[in-house]
């Protein structure tokens, strides 16, 4: 990250009358940079957003946008929209219709000489691949083109930030995939900083270079996706980014015992009681024909081929007897079936120990 972010929050707090949506939130986004704001609905990213946008006033701490002031709480500095040199999509696209798709990318080009303007429209429109529809109009454009021209209308000026809401959510899932891996490259290629909104986290690890996760208005946590999946900082983070597994368990002596043996409890003291969640992928299972009493074994419920992965239901015995109903998820297609035994290990690096949440 360079010296200068090209955007960045400093304790940034919001309320709309009692509802407080944003608490005391920094974070700052380089340039290039693709920073995912991801968290369940309500945790306040609009919020966020639409402060960065300057579509809504900022109530307390500072923003600063290419390292000058945007906006600063208590009736300080207020940037208006228009001069912060931002880019905006929206869910809806809000494209004007009574505007051509030219006319919709041109719209923003005031710096432009009026005959330069169509030449940069059709220049940005072609990186999405839709300046054929130049002289279309937003009604005859089916959502993923709606989509391009609104990504093209809002990067046309260059702008140094880019930020973007949920962008991708009113699009069917293969045209997603699509839509998103080709935005991904133009991004990356203007240079812009982007702050993208999105409640799926599969959306945000493909696109983020980092991570800001949200929870109740606060930030969870922040970082590189891998970070975020293999270090989560609390059991609400680890369960964001897939399903898991969870154990229950006591510290003693700084670990935690388990069917799959001892488990580090980090510095947390003797006798806290403790979650263990475990992610699908870390219970790694072998054929175990004839149970070897020393090895966890489980009996397979079900086994689900879902495409480039095999989910696996597995009943086991548990700490104390207890029955314990897990999911094993194997990459590939794995032959077991309903009724195996199979023998099951514990990638320990996948499995993260949290003081329980409700005692
Ligand atoms: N204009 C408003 N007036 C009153 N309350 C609002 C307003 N906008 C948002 N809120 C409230 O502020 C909180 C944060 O809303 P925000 O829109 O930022 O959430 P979000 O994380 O974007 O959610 P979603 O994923 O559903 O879009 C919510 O409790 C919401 O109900
Ligand atoms: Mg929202």
């Amino acid at each position: 990250m360079t010296a200068k972010p090209a955007l960045s929050f400093e304790h940034v707090s919001h309320a709309y009358e009692r509802v407080r949506a944003v608490e005391d939130v920094s974070f700052a986004i380089g340039a290039g940079e693709v920073l995912c704001l991801v968290g369940p609905s309500g945790c306040g990213k609009s919020t966020l957003l639409r402060l960065a946008a300057g579509l809504e006033t900022l109530q307390h701490g500072h923003l600063h946008i290419a390292g000058e002031l945007a906006a600063c709480g208590g009736g300080g500095a207020n940037v208006p929209p228009e001069l912060r040199g931002i880019g905006m999509v929206f869910q809806d696209f809000a494209l004007f219709p009574h505007l051509s798709v030219a006319a919709n990318v041109a719209f923003g080009l005031h710096a432009l000489a009026p005959s330069a303007r169509r030449a940069r429209a059709l220049e940005t429109l072609a990186k999405f691949h839709v300046d054929d529809l130049a002289d279309a109009y937003p009604h005859m454009l089916s959502g993923g083109q709606q989509q391009r021209v609104a990504l093209a209308r809002a990067l046309a000026p260059k702008p140094r930030v880019m930020l973007l809401d949920e962008p991708f959510s009113g699009l069917d899932s293969r045209l997603k995939d699509h839509i998103r891996d080709e935005t991904l490259h133009v991004l990356k290629e203007s240079g812009a900083a982007t702050l993208l909104v999105t409640h799926d986290p599969e959306e945000a690890m493909f696109m983020a270079d980092r991570i800001a996760l949200m929870r109740d208005g606060h930030l969870e946590q922040i970082g590189r996706p891998v970070e975020l999946y293999f270090h989560p900082a609390s059991s609400f983070a680890a369960s964001f980014f897939s399903d898991v597994n969870r154990l229950t368990g006591t510290v003693t002596g700084g670990r935690v015992t388990t069917v799959f043996g001892a488990l580090d409890a980090g510095q947390l003291p003797n006798g806290t009681p403790v979650e263990i969640l475990i992610r699908p992928e870390a219970l790694h299972l072998a054929w175990a024909p004839d149970t070897k009493p020393d090895r966890p074994s489980a009996r397979v419920t079900a086994a689900r081929l879902l495409g480039r992965s095999t989910l696996l239901h597995l009943n086991m015995e548990g700490e104390e007897g207890r029955a314990l109903h897990l999911h094993s998820r194997v990459p590939k297609h794995v032959a077991f079936a309903e009724g195996d035994t199979v023998e099951v290990s514990l990638d320990i690096s996948q499995a993260f120990v949290f003081p329980a949440s409700t005692p």
